[in-house]
């Protein structure tokens, strides 16, 4: 649905593009940030299979994201629908915040919770509202810089900040927008 917001093609134009490693997006809400990340998700499910994080606030946001938004685009996308099975298939192996498909897996954590930051390696890191992250995942440290660790084995990494901006001078998004 581009024609009802064309300025998204770019922004999605310049995350799959291959000489792009980082894109930060800040803008204001109800846009379509969270939209065009799920066309993100989608693309590399279908098209360039790869280790996907996205990270969100909170688990239980995360859980939200994946309940209201992800799974209804897998089931209302045909090019989708037989790469990710359903959870309550009993052998899916699929969870609400860890889905696999031919090639690679979308995980789903919470920028509150060291341990969904941990363990697997991940190609595609999409971090969504970042302002709203706490300075500091448990005692581990900053969230954003912990789901970056999990990047730096893969040449063809893709970093995605996304948030709208909070507190001027503070504000996360606005930091590494402007290092940008
Ligand atoms: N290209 C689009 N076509 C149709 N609806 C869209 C499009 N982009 C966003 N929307 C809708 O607009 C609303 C806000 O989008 P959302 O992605 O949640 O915004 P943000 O993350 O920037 O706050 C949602 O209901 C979403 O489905
Ligand atoms: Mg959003």
């Amino acid at each position: 649905m581009n024609a009802r917001a064309p300025y998204q093609r770019e922004i999605m134009d310049a995350i799959s593009n291959p000489f792009t490693e980082r894109v930060v997006m800040m803008t204001a809400s109800q846009i379509g940030k969270t939209e065009l990340l799920l066309n993100v998700i989608g693309y590399h499910v279908d098209q360039e299979p790869a280790p996907i994080l996205k990270l969100d606030p909170t688990l239980e946001l995360g859980e939200a994201f994946s309940k209201d938004r992800l799974a209804p685009m897998i089931r209302d996308t045909p090019a989708l629908q037989g790469k990710i099975k359903d959870p309550r298939s009993r052998d899916s192996g699929n969870t609400l915040l860890h889905k696999t498909f031919p090639g690679g897996h979308i995980t789903i954590a919470g920028s509150n919770s060291p341990a969904s930051l941990a363990s697997r390696p991940i190609r595609v890191l999409i971090c969504d509202e970042v302002d709203r992250y706490p300075q500091s995942a448990g005692t581990e440290g900053d969230p954003v810089s912990l789901a970056i660790q999990r990047t730096s084995n893969f040449w063809n990494r893709r970093i995605v900040l996304v948030s709208t901006p909070t507190v001027m001078g503070i504000s996360r998004i606005e930091k590494a927008y402007i290092v940008n």
